[in-house]
């Protein structure tokens, strides 16, 4: 990603310059493999937030799950993910998961999150939390892949999005909310190259 602020960060003009680098093409490693190691396990309505071009929507959606919604701000993003092939009966929508409409409140059994929570400012991230708590119903899971240090010699910290994350700032974050409880951490054995030992995946409930 670019070495933008939040306030520079214009996603809809990537997706229209075609220029998105933390797209790879195929589905998130550790989605795949959460998946296999539990099938059958993931139901219902399924909330995927910024779902870019939609490639972990349809790797839901290709298990049968019958209703993924893949979320983003941008609206080029998601006409980039209609354009792919559907897999099953997985739909789109545009929107800020920061200014939620009814529709999208109190809504979904699970959501699953890949590079939405590190592309967010970090100032913004207990808002994150707020919302997806809001967009779930009650005992509704979370599940997510989370990224918690994408710095490298080109881009560092304050450089903006990716933003990196330690595992217990997101166990402060979530559970120090008193919104979630986390039931599931591990470090996945499947990434995209150059993410390897780099990032954590973590399952929790929805409290309250
Ligand atoms: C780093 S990209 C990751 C996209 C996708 N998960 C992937 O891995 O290809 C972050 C995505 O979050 C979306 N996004 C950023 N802020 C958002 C917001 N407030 N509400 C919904 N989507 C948002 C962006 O448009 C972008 O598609």
């Amino acid at each position: 990603m670019d070495s933008e602020s939040k306030t520079a960060m214009d996603w809809d003009q990537h997706y229209q310059d075609k220029h998105t680098p933390w797209d790879k093409g195929s589905p998130a490693p550790p989605l795949l493999e959460w998946i296999a190691a539990n099938p059958d396990t993931l139901s219902g309505r399924i909330l995927v937030p910024g779902c870019g071009g939609g490639h972990d929507v349809r790797a839901l959606a290709a298990t049968g799950i019958e209703d993924v919604l893949g979320f983003d701000i941008s609206p080029a993003a998601i006409t980039e993910a209609k354009s792919h092939e559907a897999a099953g009966s997985e739909t789109y929508k545009a929107g800020d998961l920061f200014d939620l409409s009814e529709g999208m409140l109190d809504s979904f059994d699970w959501i699953w999150e890949h590079t939405c929570y590190c592309a967010i400012d970090p100032s913004m991230r207990d808002e994150y939390v707020k919302s997806a708590w809001e967009t779930l119903r009650q005992n509704a899971q979370f599940l997510g892949v989370f990224y918690l240090n994408p710095y490298d010699d080109e881009h560092q910290p304050s450089g903006g999005p990716p933003h990196g994350t330690t595992e217990d700032e997101i166990r402060q974050r979530f559970e120090g909310s008193r919104k979630f409880k986390i039931i599931e951490s591990y470090q996945p054995q499947q990434s995209y190259s150059g993410r390897e030992g780099l990032e954590v995946v973590l399952r929790m409930r929805r409290l309250g």
